[in-house]
C-alpha cells in the first residue's frame, strides 16, 4: 500500500493512482483510498472525501496526470481530447474553490507547452507538473505558517472555522499553519474550533488534526462564537479561503462572514490565510463568485438517526458565503502578510 507519509493526498506513481484519506470517515476511522477512475475521483470531490481548496487543487492535478497515464490512446488528437474532457468533467464537481480551476489551467498549459512531443513524453511532463504542484503546496503552506507565526507572535488563543488545516491541504494547512509553527516555536497555543454546521468540518476534522498534534482544542457550536469573542477567550480569528476576488472579498465555508462581522464588532483581528493560487484576479468582487448549493438532507438528516426537521420544512444549504474585504484585517499568504487593498498590486508579481 502506498505510504502517504502523513500527507492528506499523494501520487502513487507506480500504480498511477490518486491516494487520499477519506475525510467523510474521520475522526472515527482513517481509511486510505486509491482512486484511478474519473467517476470515483469526481464523486470523491463532490462527496467531500477529499476537500479543502488547496487539497482539491493538488488532487485535480494528480488526477489529470493519472487519467492521462492510464489512457492507452495512440492518436495524439484523441489523447488531447480525452485530456480536455477529463478537465471539463472534473471541474464540474464543485464550483466555488478556484484551486480546482487553477490546477486544471496549469495542467492544460503544461499539455500545450509539450504539444509537439510524443504521447509518452507528454504523459511524463504532466506527471512532473503534478508532482511539482504537490511539493509546491507543502512549501507554500509552510511559508504561510512562518509569516503567520511572525505576525501572531505573542498571541496564544485563536478561533477558526471549518477545516483549513493539514486535511484541507497536503501538509500544515493554511489557517492552522501559523498555529503549528507557533507550537513548534514553543508557544502554548489554544484553539477554539467552530463545529461548522452542517458538515462539521470543524468538530470532526480540525479538532481531530489539532488534538493529534497535541494542541489544546475546544469545539464550540457555531452560535457560540460571539460568546467566545466577547468574553476575551481568543485573540484572533483565522480562517482559510476558497476563492479571493481581486478586491479582497473572500468566499469560504458558510458562516465565515458572520464570524467576521462579530470579530469586527468586538475588535478582534480577522485573518484569512491562503496560498496565492486561491486569489482569482479574473473575479473583480465577491458578487462574481459562484456559491455551491448542496442537498438540504445534509441539514435535516445526515447526522441524525431519525429525520430532525419536519418533512414540510425546506432546508437551504449554501456551502459558502462571501466575507466583505472591509472585514478582513489581512491575508496571510506565502508571499507575506497583505492588506486587502494591496492585493491587487500583487497581481503581476
Ligand atoms: O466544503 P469544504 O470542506 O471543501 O470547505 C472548505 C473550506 O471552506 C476551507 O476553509 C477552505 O477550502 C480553505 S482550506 C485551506
Amino acid at each position: 500500500m502506498f505510504d502517504l507519509k502523513g500527507q492528506t493526498a499523494g501520487y502513487d506513481t507506480e500504480n498511477e493512482a490518486l491516494v487520499i484519506i477519506d475525510q467523510t470517515l474521520l475522526p472515527a476511522r482513517e481509511v486510505i483510498l486509491s482512486l484511478t477512475k474519473k467517476e470515483e475521483i469526481f464523486a470523491a470531490i463532490k462527496e467531500l472525501k477529499l476537500r479543502g481548496a488547496p487539497c482539491i487543487g493538488v488532487s485535480m492535478a494528480i488526477a489529470l496526470s493519472v487519467l492521462s497515464a492510464r489512457d492507452h490512446e495512440n492518436d495524439k488528437q484523441s489523447f488531447y481530447e480525452n485530456f480536455i474532457n477529463n478537465c471539463s468533467y472534473l471541474v464540474s464537481s464543485r464550483p466555488t474553490a478556484v484551486n480546482l480551476f487553477w490546477a486544471a489551467d496549469v495542467m492544460k498549459k503544461t499539455f500545450s507547452e509539450n504539444l509537439s512531443k510524443s504521447i509518452p513524453e507528454i504523459k511524463a511532463a504532466l506527471k512532473k507538473r503534478a508532482l511539482e504542484i504537490l511539493d509546491d503546496d507543502i512549501l507554500r503552506c509552510r511559508k504561510i505558517g512562518e509569516y503567520g507565526a511572525e505576525l501572531l507572535k505573542g498571541k496564544t488563543s485563536f478561533l477558526t472555522h471549518c477545516n483549513a488545516g493539514r486535511l484541507a491541504c497536503i501538509k500544515y494547512g493554511t489557517a492552522l499553519a501559523p498555529i503549528y509553527v507557533l507550537k513548534e516555536n514553543g508557544a502554548d497555543v489554544k484553539v477554539y474550533a467552530d463545529e461548522t454546521r452542517p458538515l462539521l468540518q470543524g468538530a470532526r476534522l480540525t479538532a481531530y488534526e489539532l488534538a493529534k498534534a497535541g494542541i489544546d482544542t475546544t469545539v464550540i457550536c457555531d452560535n457560540m462564537a460571539s460568546y467566545v469573542l466577547s468574553h476575551g477567550l481568543c485573540e484572533a480569528v483565522i480562517t482559510g479561503a476558497d476563492r479571493i476576488a481581486e478586491n479582497g472579498d473572500t468566499a469560504n465555508k458558510i458562516g465565515t462572514s458572520g464570524l467576521a462581522v462579530i470579530a469586527k464588532h468586538y475588535n478582534i483581528p480577522f485573518y484569512v490565510a491562503a496560498p496565492f493560487s486561491t486569489v482569482d484576479f479574473g473575479t473583480k468582487t465577491g458578487n462574481g463568485i459562484e456559491i455551491e448549493m448542496r442537498d438540504g438532507d445534509e441539514i435535516s438528516e445526515m447526522w441524525y438517526s431519525e429525520r430532525m426537521t419536519p418533512k414540510e420544512a425546506k432546508a437551504l444549504n449554501p456551502a459558502f458565503d462571501v466575507t466583505d474585504s472591509s472585514l478582513i484585517t489581512a491575508f496571510i499568504t506565502e508571499r507575506g502578510v497583505i492588506a486587502p487593498e494591496k492585493l491587487r498590486d500583487m497581481k503581476d508579481r
